[in-house]
């Protein structure tokens, strides 16, 4: 199953004229003052051709058959659990992993895999990673002791509460429960224990019916996913050759991308890349001729999570 839902109008207007009506922001006042969307110039979306989708390569990581060899160096029997470990644990460094850099271990769960972008702690941990399901794959039923937030990246995960496909956005709250599972196989993005502890709402947003909101700039699009305590977090679709100006994240900023290639001054982050810049770091971020489509979460490094 294609990620069509990342399908979109990431795309360049014949005479590149940044001629947007409105300016508003989404999320703007949230946004704006962690400095994700700064005035640039950009141009807007026009043609039918849709950009891209989920490299193969991703989408190939949920096939067993296709999957690339687990991490050598951290490889684990299934019945394991995680050992207290520590990756990227230190909020106050830049981290960037690429597609390249994938590093899958078993879970405790037979089919089911993870890629862990940063953890602090054992098989309960603050955690951000990539999770792959094999088809048939389920994971034993389980209470969030700091909450759950998840991105659908491909096929159909599901629950007892339901079935969830590529393109929807779930956050499962401190004290909840569920025994997920997936019948042809999963790719989620999940961050684990990073709640505030009155965060307690469950959120579930299909982000293929939800309307996209004009970004601050030309060019770009957004859809607010959740806000809480100057948390922000979001899609934002960038048209082809976009530009931002240099600007802050006070709260720290951490980017999945989805589609396309998202730059800045630092390098070019394909999809499938994962990025966390410290609180205070700055950037000018563009795009190319394949413009993106990005996660992106603000203002909760240094803040009060269930998690540290
Ligand atoms: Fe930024
Ligand atoms: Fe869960």
């Amino acid at each position: 199953m294609l990620m069509h839902w990342v399908i979109g109008c990431v795309r360049p207007r014949a005479n590149a004229n940044p001629t947007v009506s409105t300016a508003a922001g989404l999320t703007a006042a949230a946004i704006k003052r962690s400095g994700v969307i700064a005035p640039g110039d950009g141009a807007n979306c026009e043609s039918d051709a849709p950009i891209g989708l989920w490299p193969a390569a991703m989408r190939r990581s949920r096939d067993n058959r296709a999957n690339p060899p687990l991490c050598s160096t951290m490889s684990q029997s299934a019945e394991q659990t995680v050992p207290p470990i520590q990756i990227n644990a230190v909020f106050e460094r830049r981290a960037v992993l690429r597609p390249a850099d994938a590093c899958w271990q078993p879970s405790p769960l037979p089919g089911v895999e993870r890629w862990m972008f940063d953890r602090v702690g054992g098989e309960v941990a603050r955690a951000t990673s990539l999770v792959r399901y094999a088809p048939g794959s389920r994971f034993e039923r389980h209470v969030h002791g700091g909450g759950e937030e998840i991105l659908v990246l491909d096929g159909v995960f599901s629950d007892d509460k339901g079935d969830y496909s590529a393109g929807t956005y779930l956050r499962n709250p401190p004290g909840s429960a569920h025994a997920p599972f997936s019948r042809e196989g999963c790719l989620l993005f999940v961050k684990l224990r990073q709640f505030a502890v009155d965060d307690i709402q469950p959120v579930r947003i299909d982000t293929r019916a939800e309307p996209w909101r004009q970004g601050l700039v030309p060019g770009l699009s957004v859809m607010p996913l959740h806000e809480h305590n100057g948390i922000s977090t979001a899609l934002v679709r960038w048209a082809p050759e976009t530009q931002f100006s240099a600007h802050a994240h006070p709260g720290g900023e951490e980017i999945l991308v989805i589609d396309g290639v998202f730059r800045d001054e630092f390098g070019n982050y394909p999809a499938g890349s994962w990025l966390r810049s410290p609180r205070w770091s700055r950037h000018a971020p563009f795009t190319g001729p394949e413009g993106a489509l990005i996660y992106v979460k603000v203002g909760h490094l240094g803040a009060e999570l269930i998690g540290g």
